[in-house]
């Protein structure tokens, strides 16, 4: 077992620390601190990141960077920016922070710089966007497109999906973009029932081009647009974006029309690549490169920021504090902007298959918790589901509640109410209200969340936030001492359901226990 982590003094100083911390509430921190926002908030250029609302004072604060040195952080961060091979478990590079970064840089992978390749996809998909856009690009028929359905699971499609939606005011109203993941076969039904064969393109994005899930929506897409035509004429409908150029061949996608992946990019930090082809058809080139450029401002921050000063740090320091000292196993992903519902599932994935890990990157056990639960929903809706168990449940749940300033809809005063609610419920957790009469009505306060406040939601600021959370995500990894870039954790129930899936098939379920077994016989008799 490995627990080098929670044998450092680093770690013991802040478990103590956290013994004496424990007895103050935090609204007591704003009487000793009237200037506390000041001392507890982070800006960088229209972003703005507040972690006042949480238990932490300076002494907190020294003691988590502390600990943040010791880990290494800085010098792992070092080797991601510089396309070391800090994937170890899949001895790859990790290197989607290329992918914003201007052309004149120099990136190298096993000595190559890898640059050149990425700004020439860059090229290529921003002139595909351009042809789909200006009606250039025809289906078979010479009709221009006009819906675009994007197939993948996972990080192949949960970023496109979540940012078609967040920029829908940046997007081409003309254009509609549908998403299709689930192998069930209701989702790619549901899809197709409204539309014309000869004005649709599918856009097929998988790394590997083998997942089940997005190859059976794929096949059924290609036998829906063919019917009894010759498959050729899928070629003008079909784009494929993977790292295997071969297996998109062999389905029959026109080599022009496949745009190029690398294994340095991971499935769910790939929004910034070819797999983001939706994203550039709906909002546009010069949209798309303002998203790239937020998420690079983001990297530069990162890079440059001293530690104390540096969000995304202490974003993820705050994060280990309340995971593995205020022992706290969830966090809720709160966006009070409506354009932002798809978040709290892309950031699910993000962080729960980046760090939901229980050995350290040389395969040791390890002896403390890892990454929390992550569910959400958008603010005002949440706040009348689930917000009652944030305010009174037996488990504490910090929460980060994600503002923008400004509305794309200024219509009387909807914004006003919007902010006034978020903001409303955050000091609500923190503050409470003790009514000594009435238990029911007793609040106790004392539960932390973050605000992040975006000047406004647009391209250059979702780019941002998005990279503010991955490097998030990465100091956590860092400091928990996991290689927060593979997920191996999947691969056994694909395994299991190829097994499950004979069996359904044939006759046969042995070997199976018997519930798995009685499961089988039930669907199959039904
Ligand atoms: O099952 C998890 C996963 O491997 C994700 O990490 C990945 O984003 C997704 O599946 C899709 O994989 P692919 O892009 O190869 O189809």
């Amino acid at each position: 077992m490995s627990n080098k982590l929670t044998k450092m003094p680093e770690w013991k100083a802040l478990a103590d620390h956290h013994k004496e911390a424990s007895s103050v509430h935090i609204r007591d921190l704003f009487v000793r601190d009237p200037a506390r926002f000041d001392h507890f908030h982070l800006r960088h250029e229209g972003l703005l990141y507040d972690y006042s609302k949480h238990n932490i004072t300076a002494e907190t604060r020294t003691l988590l960077l502390d600990l943040a040195k010791v880990c290494g952080a800085e010098s792992l961060r070092g080797d991601m920016f510089g396309g070391k091979t800090i994937n170890n478990t899949e001895d790859r590079a990790v290197l989607h922070t290329a992918l914003r970064r201007p052309a004149k840089d120099n990136v190298k992978v096993d000595g190559e710089n890898v640059m050149p390749l990425v700004h020439a996809a860059l090229e290529k998909m921003k002139q595909a966007a351009q042809a789909v856009r200006s009606g250039e690009w025809k289906g078979h028929t010479g009709k221009s497109i006009t819906d675009v359905v994007a197939i993948g699971i996972g990080g192949s499609i949960l970023g496109p999906r979540m940012a078609v939606k967040a920029l829908a005011p940046y997007t081409d109203r003309n254009l509609k973009f549908h998403f299709v993941s689930n192998v069930d076969g209701s989702d790619l039904s549901e899809t197709l029932l409204n539309l014309r064969r000869e004005t649709t393109l599918f856009i097929v994005a998988s790394k590997t081009f083998t997942t089940q899930e997005t190859m059976t929506n794929a096949l059924s897409a290609k036998d829906w647009l063919c019917g009894r035509q010759s498959h050729d004429i899928a070629k003008s409908h079909f784009i494929a974006v993977t790292a295997e150029v071969k297996n998109a061949a062999d389905f029959g996608i026109a080599p022009e029309n496949v745009f190029p992946l690398w294994d340095w990019v991971g499935g769910r930090y790939s929004i910034w690549s070819s797999v983001g082809l939706p994203l550039c058809i709906a909002i546009g080139p010069e949209n798309f490169q303002k998203f790239l450029d937020g998420a690079y401002s983001m990297d530069r921050h990162f890079q440059d920021a001293p530690p104390e000063e540096n969000i995304p740090v202490i974003m993820a320091l705050a994060g280990i504090w309340q995971r593995n000292f205020c022992d706290r196993p969830a966090l809720a992903i709160l966006p009070y902007e409506q354009y932002l519902a798809g978040l709290p599932s892309y950031l699910s994935q993000l962080e729960m298959e980046s760090n939901g890990k229980s050995v350290d990157r040389d395969g040791n056990k390890i002896d403390y918790a890892t990454c929390p639960v992550l569910f959400g929903e958008t603010g005002t809706d949440a706040q009348h589901s689930f917000f009652q168990m944030l305010h009174q449940g037996t488990d504490i749940t910090p929460c980060d509640f994600i503002l923008c300033a400004k509305t794309q809809h200024p219509m009387g005063d909807h914004h006003r109410k919007l902010l006034a609610n978020g903001i409303a419920q955050m000091q609500a957790m923190m503050q409470g209200k003790e009514d000594t009469k009435n238990p029911h009505r007793n609040f106790n306060g004392n539960r932390p969340s973050t605000a992040i406040v975006l000047d406004r939601l647009d391209p250059y600021y979702l780019g941002m936030l998005l990279a503010l959370y991955e490097h998030k995500v990465f100091v956590q990894g860092a400091i928990w001492n996991l290689n927060s870039f593979d997920q191996w954790g999947v691969e056994l129930g694909k395994v299991q359901a190829k097994t499950v899936l004979s069996s359904l098939e044939n006759s046969g379920a042995q070997g199976l226990d018997s519930s798995t077994q009685g499961l089988i016989r039930h669907v199959k008799s039904r």
